[in-house]
């Protein structure tokens, strides 16, 4: 076995590292809330929605200035799929909040998010929010905060009203005095907050009279549902299915229902049709080279396992169905072979076309930071404020875009493609993260 590939092996086995300074010392007192007084505010399990709420820095320039980050973990597809994270009652679930309000404190998921731009409270990494109002969303419906409720099933399928419940407990929080909202999420957060971000802007804008600027930082979550390497279209097929399980027709922009014809409805609920009607000012950050994508949509085997299509899997993609948010070192480019590389590049090719058929390119206010690291919510990491694209840093991008008026021209971060060469990477500055 070659040196690289051990190290690499290694590193998957290691939990992430997590600076303790960060994760006490300076981070302002958190409680978690739980919606118990929102009978419709339930886990699949029927136990309460919650979220984690941290204060502003006292006297700071940004106590009017709230952050509201929608946790991700993927999505349950099917009954079957949703029953298995309702069962689940450790604080590591993705169905339920009974084991979380035993311990609230180990919600390793929100450990990692208060290390990311929008949510971490060490200024050097957040310059722009460190300060701010710090909320995040716990993820326990299983599609996105978009679940309408079924009558039929024995789960409660209730995502939408999480976010609504949330978001009405929140205004009393004093959510009603912002001046300024940033509305975040990575993974299937970062899909929730292009699903959402314009009603939750709409309700700001009607229950919050000093508002001013509401935009969208969706990280790692546009997800095209193209076909696999082998031309099959099963994540197309999933969020089909997840959008009838989960009856998520009231969950998803109205606006884009409006144009889609009975059978079409579902694919409201992806990235790309959501997207194509928001109106909300958004930098959309994510990877062209996301490993989740390349992993559990592109290279899915007949078999179902991420990474298990024919001639792929470890070292190059992995199989990312593990991550779950927690683990996200994946094979860095290196370990790809030149075939390889090349059908890598063939979707990033993709994922492009797929953001420009959504207009996003022609907004003005908003941008794309887009990397070529082979990593999934890299965001997340300590040292994710060193990733560059053209020569500028995350952090100064999003400070820029923050700052820019909504006549501002588009910030385009485009990603650079892989290179045939070894060792094939072509963004040096990836190699901060991966
Ligand atoms: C689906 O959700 C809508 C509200 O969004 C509700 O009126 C309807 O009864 C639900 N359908 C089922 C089958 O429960
Ligand atoms: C909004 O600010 C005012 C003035 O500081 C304060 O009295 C009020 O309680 C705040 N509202 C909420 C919901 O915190």
């Amino acid at each position: 076995m070659q040196a690289p590939v051990l190290i690499f092996l290694l590193a998957l086995l290691l939990p992430p590292t997590v600076p303790t300074s960060l994760e006490s010392g300076s981070r302002r007192p958190t409680s978690l809330h739980l919606l118990s007084e929102h009978p419709d505010a339930v886990c699949l399990d029927g136990s309460p929605g919650a979220f984690y709420y941290s204060p502003s820095k006292p006297d700071s320039a940004s106590a009017d200035t709230w952050v509201i980050f929608l946790e991700g973990g993927g999505w349950c597809f099917s009954e079957t799929d949703c029953s298995s994270r309702a069962a689940d009652t450790s604080f590591l679930s993705l169905g339920s909040t009974s084991g979380l309000a035993k311990f609230p404190n180990h919600n390793p998921r929100y450990q990692q998010s208060i290390y990311s731009p929008p949510s971490s409270q060490n200024c050097d990494a957040n310059p722009v929010f460190c300060e701010a109002h710090h909320v995040y969303l716990v993820y326990c419906d299983g599609n996105s905060f978009s679940g309408g409720g079924s009558s039929s099933s024995p789960l409660h399928y209730k995502g939408k009203f999480i976010l609504d419940a949330s978001i009405a407990a929140l205004l009393d929080m004093g959510l009603s005095n912002a001046t300024s909202v940033l509305i975040s999420g990575d993974s299937a957060g970062g899909l929730a907050t292009i699903l959402h971000a314009d009603q939750i802007a709409a309700t700001l804008a009607a229950s919050a009279p000093k508002l001013e600027r509401v935009k969208a930082l969706p990280m790692s979550g546009f997800f095209p549902p193209l076909p696999t390497t082998e031309g099959f279209p099963v994540f197309a097929g999933q969020m089909e299915s997840a959008f009838h399980t989960h009856n998520s027709s009231a969950g998803v922009p109205a606006l884009c229902l409006e144009g889609k014809k009975e059978a079409d409805k579902w694919k409201c609920n992806t990235s790309p049709d959501a997207l194509a009607v928001m109106t909300t000012p958004l930098l959309l950050l994510n990877s062209a080279y996301d490993a989740w994508s390349t992993s559990c949509i592109y290279t899915l085997g007949e078999d179902g396992a991420c990474g298990g299509a024919d001639g792929w899997g470890m070292p190059c993609v992995g199989d990312a169905s593990f991550a779950g948010d927690v683990a996200r070192i994946y094979g860095p480019a290196f370990l790809c072979s030149r075939e390889q590389v090349g059908e890598l590049n063939e979707w990033r090719a993709g994922f492009l076309e797929q953001l420009r058929g959504t207009g996003l390119y022609e907004r003005k206010g908003s941008g794309a930071f887009l990397h070529s690291c082979h990593t999934h919510t890299a965001e997340n990491l300590p040292n994710a404020q060193w990733i560059e694209v053209g020569g500028v840093k995350l952090v100064d991008a999003i400070a820029s875009w923050w700052e820019a008026d909504e006549g501002a021209e588009f910030l385009d971060f485009a990603p650079c493609e892989w290179s045939e060469r070894y060792p094939h990477q072509c963004n040096p500055t990836c190699h901060s993260i991966s």
